[in-house]
């Protein structure tokens, strides 16, 4: 996730490309640049960081010109740095291109360039575009980006700009948001409307494989076939800041809702059908892998959750022992570490303070260290020996939603991986599993195209005290992550417990109304956790369960179900933290909590 923005106009650009650009900080903010084209000149000033150092840079160095692109970056292929910053340009200087989404053949294009003879100067995958169209480029730079994008797979929304037809900025979008911002005399391009509405509320909203081309004298919509496309204008009515949170109220709503697309990022160009699982910052060989003996996961809160979830289905899949521990017992326990111990670190900010102590302490003893984390560039990233990055963009809120979501496809990649390499699984069973999997982003939409179950529910309890989270196997890994959201939003005191635990002592606070959420995801499990249903509805417990579609025993037991669609069940706690992350947000918000900034809590934790 990044954020892109360009202009055309009368006046000055750079400010406004930056102004632009601040309004887009929330997509990324890791690095950020602008290129504008001066006569028959791109001159471009990029650098490492907050936006702020651009504009330090931009004092120091003005550009001049009045057509240009920016960027704020949120890196996935290369860490932050100024030569991976974008604007990025081609080999000869003459276009410059601004890109957010992932290009998935960047490595089979950028072999084929070397082959004509380009350099490419950062780690980027975006720098195969400008090159691209350079290589393509013979007087027309719409066509030439037509024919670039053309060999492109993978998401983009992308800005170009060419020195040779210095008037004009072309621009397509496919998987990655982009829209037109119609100003008198002054168009726009951006990834969101808040980049554009100090200067217009009239806009295009761009579908897929649209392209754009703007000079001086207006906007012009192209289908790939370069058919002229004619859109109507919407005109925006929302709040600037309402628009920076895509219409939702909240941070924590539109990042609910960002889920289906962050588990899609996630796993793209790793688990394709018919190819084997391959992950570019995972160096470790299948020799190394089977020399492990114990595998240690380690992480704090929400990201400690997503771990658990990654022991069953290591041990399910991979058949090898796995310990999950929060890092700040790990570090102080002395655990047992040699060189056949894999410690699996997963962190969202990759900067929280126990976790990258307890990363230290297991490096120290010789364990290898593989980083799950959502931050290039972090020092969790920096410090472990592989890392598989959750391709989840920045997450702003304080109470985690895709990044644990994309901690769980994480997790299955790392045991699918394991599996290929160990034999453990059959290529048949590999292959239904993957297909299976991919069905997730679709299967999530339809989970949050029902909340308004969730929404009722929640009216009808938020005035609890306590509320008790019950579930066996995977649903027991998501109670604890329901519990938590619950308590950290919404200050409702809650208890998540493994349905077997119950009349080991928490059934003795069970009573009339008692609020219990039950998730009965798990097929071999079902049967266990309708007993513990009947234990808890006996003593008059108020239940809400959460299963998958069909299962007609779970909702004869209680008064309210959530019905998820049916995939697999080592996936269920992808679909099944849905609804427990909307009804602690549903509560939240009749409490009239600070549903984004819960009182006491920090993002990233860098302290002990
Ligand atoms: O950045 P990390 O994933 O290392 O953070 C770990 C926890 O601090 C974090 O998950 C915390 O529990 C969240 N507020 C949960 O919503």
């Amino acid at each position: 996730m990044c954020g892109i923005v360009g202009f055309v106009g009368k006046k000055q650009a750079s400010s406004i490309l930056v102004e632009g650009l601040s309004k887009l900080e929330y997509r990324g903010y890791d690095s950020a640049g602008v290129a504008i084209i001066d006569n028959d000149h791109i001159n471009v000033v990029k650098c490492k960081g907050r936006l702020k150092n651009l504009e330090n840079k931009l004092s120091e160095h003005p550009l001049k010109g009045i057509v240009g692109i920016g960027h704020t970056r949120w890196a996935t292929h290369g860490k932050p740095s100024d030569l991976n910053a974008h604007p990025h340009n081609s080999q000869d200087g003459t276009i410059s291109v601004v890109h957010n989404g992932i290009i998935e053949n960047y490595v089979q294009l950028r072999e084929w360039l070397t082959s004509k003879g380009y350099k490419f100067v950062s780690e980027t995958d975006t720098e195969v575009i400008p090159q691209l169209i350079e290589y393509f480029y013979k007087g027309d730079i719409v066509e030439a980006v037509m024919r670039a994008i053309s060999k492109i797979k993978g998401s983009y929304a992308v800005g170009v700009i060419c020195s040779k037809e210095p008037g004009k900025l072309v621009a397509v979008r496919k998987d990655s948001p982009l829209i037109v911002g119609l100003g008198k005399d002054e168009y726009y391009i951006a990834s969101d409307i808040p980049a554009v509405l100090n200067h217009t509320r009239d806009i295009y909203l761009l579908n897929d494989n649209e392209f754009v081309v703007i000079t001086k004298d207006g906007v012009k919509l192209l289908s790939e076939d370069k058919k002229e496309i004619k859109r109507d204008v919407y005109h925006v009515t929302w709040s600037a800041n309402a628009a920076e949170k895509g219409g939702f109220d909240h941070f924590m709503m539109k990042e609910i809702h960002e889920q289906p697309k962050a588990i899609k990022d996630t796993m793209t160009s790793r688990i394709m059908p018919g190819k084997p699982i391959t992950l570019d910052d995972i160096k470790i060989t299948k020799e190394q892998i089977k020399n492990i003996n114990k595998i240690y996961i380690v992480a704090c809160g929400t990201a400690y959750h997503a771990g658990i979830v990654g022991k069953y289905v290591i041990e399910k899949l991979v058949r090898m022992p796995v310990e999950v521990d929060i890092a700040s017992e790990f570090r102080y326990r002395n655990p047992i570490i040699d060189e056949k111990t894999l410690m699996i670190i997963i962190s969202q900010s990759g900067e929280t303070a126990d976790t990258l102590a307890a990363l230290r302490e297991a490096k120290a003893q010789g364990a290898r260290v593989i980083a799950i984390t959502n931050v290039v560039g972090s020092s969790v990233s920096r410090e472990a020996d592989d890392v598989l990055y959750t391709w989840a963009g920045p997450e702003i809120a304080v109470a985690s939603t895709k990044a644990y979501v994309t901690q769980l496809i994480a997790m299955y990649i790392i045991a699918l991986f394991f599996a290929q390499h160990k034999g453990t699984i059959s290529e048949e069973k590999m292959e239904e599993i993957k297909k299976d999997m991919l069905t997730l982003p679709i299967k999530a939409e339809e989970v949050l195209s029902n909340k308004d179950i969730i929404q009722e529910f929640a009216e009808k309890i938020y005035k609890e005290q306590d509320v008790f989270f019950l579930g066996r196997g995977l649903d027991y890994a998501v109670a604890l992550e329901g519990s938590l959201k619950l308590k950290e939003i919404s200050y409702i005191h809650s208890e998540a417990y493994a349905g077997g635990e119950l009349k080991h002592g928490p059934i003795a606070l069970i009573e009339d109304g008692t609020v219990v959420i039950v998730g009965a995801t798990q097929g071999y499990l079902v049967e266990k956790m309708i007993s513990n249903i009947k234990e808890v509805t006996t003593r008059g417990a108020n239940v809400l369960a959460f299963a998958f579609e069909g299962s007609d025993e779970v909702s004869k037991a209680v008064d309210s179900v959530m019905y998820l669609p049916k995939v697999n069940d080592i996936f269920a706690p992808v679909l099944s933290v849905i609804p427990l992350q909307l009804l602690a947000y549903y509560i939240s918000i009749k409490k009239g909590c600070d549903v984004d900034k819960p009182r006491n809590l920090a993002k990233s934790v860098t302290v002990e």
